[in-house]
């Protein structure tokens, strides 16, 4: 059973220079306890699906279609009951916890203060309880650092805390957008591995937005890849990494650092990402792709099934990339 269908997802934003078409036409489902990845370049649209999904949209930008999380729609909820959906069953976490943080309040009374309000508990019981998920997210001494200020606490520290507190009210649905972007990659996996034992220990369904697939190997059950506000694949993360099905996803691929290489011919897909503003007939990828074909600035190939469980939007025949 899907926990979040997301069905032919838009946003528009107004600009004095004209309109953005930041997400086009985005389908997809996540389930109870799975995790997805949502992989593409910066200024792809991964952070505008989630946002329009969650009403916190720029005054600027419109959103249609649909977001249904247990069958309700989001997209026209009440701002009061979008705020009971966010306050109880959906969390956010971010690339800088100090957005997120107070730096003027203590860890222990913002952690206090979501279960107090939230949940009705007593501050005992609240600081309990915030200690418990300190623990459950492996902060070493959580009874000294309950007592700090974010400032008190260093990169990784902070970036824990801010899952704990996300955790807090046993969301079902954790976002988590670029979350380790701004750490060093050996704390970066040690976060990685704590999201992989929360879904396990909680069943939380996970959204992890990024743009480094290096991230995505062994952490995440299925991709999404997004170009230009686009779906370009979508499947199972092994499938996409074994044999990718659309030049970009092969083109991110081969950006990844290699073990086997002195990583001195590290690729970059050549070419600027597009232009958000124009309507594009074909594939946004056109422009850049070494495969392009006359067709491709013609129409947009649609996203269609294949082995099963896969997704691809693409003209070029998928044997014509392996
Ligand atoms: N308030 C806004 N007004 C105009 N364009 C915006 C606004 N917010 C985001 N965009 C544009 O939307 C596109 C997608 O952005 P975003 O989803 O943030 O990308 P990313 O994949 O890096 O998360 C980008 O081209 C960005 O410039
Ligand atoms: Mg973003």
């Amino acid at each position: 059973m899907s926990l979040l269908k997301v069905r032919n997802l838009f946003v528009d934003f107004s600009t004095p220079d004209g309109t953005v078409h930041a997400v086009t036409d985005v389908s997809f489902d996540i389930s109870k306890g799975e995790t997805l990845a949502i992989v593409g370049e910066s200024g792809s649209g991964k952070s505008q699906i989630v946002f329009a999904a969650m009403g916190l949209l720029a005054d600027n930008g419109r959103a249609r279609g649909e977001v249904l999380f247990e069958e309700r729609n989001l997209l026209s909820l009440s701002p009061s009951d979008l705020n009971k959906v966010r306050a109880n069953d959906i969390a956010m976490i971010f690339q800088d916890p100090m957005t997120s943080l107070n730096p003027y309040m203590r860890v222990s009374e913002q952690m206090t203060e979501v279960l107090v309000l939230h949940k009705g508990m007593s501050k005992s019981a609240a600081y309990t309880e915030s200690l418990r998920m300190l623990d459950a997210v492996k902060i070493p001494d959580a009874r000294s650092v309950i007592r700090r200020y974010p400032h008190e606490c260093s990169g990784g520290m902070r970036q824990r805390i801010m899952i704990a507190m996300s955790l807090l009210c046993h969301p079902k649905l954790l976002i988590a957008d670029e979350p380790t972007t701004a750490l060093d990659v050996t704390v970066q996996a040690q976060i990685m591995h704590l999201l992989n034992e929360i879904q396990k220990e909680f069943g939380t369904a996970i959204i992890l937005i990024t743009h480094d697939l290096a991230v995505v190997a062994g952490s995440c059950e299925n991709t999404l890849v997004l170009y230009g506000g686009r779906v370009l694949e979508y499947g199972r993360t092994v499938d996409l990494f074994k044999s990718p099905a659309q030049p970009y996803t092969k083109g991110l691929l081969s950006a990844l650092p290699r073990l086997d290489t002195d990583g001195e011919q590290l690729h970059t897909i050549p070419g600027n990402p597009p232009n958000m503003m124009l309507d594009v007939r074909g594939c946004p990828f056109e422009p850049r792709c070494p495969y392009r074909r006359p067709e491709c600035a013609e129409t947009m190939p649609d996203l269609v099934r294949f082995q099963d469980d896969r997704l691809r939007a693409c003209h070029v025949a998928f044997e014509d990339l392996q």
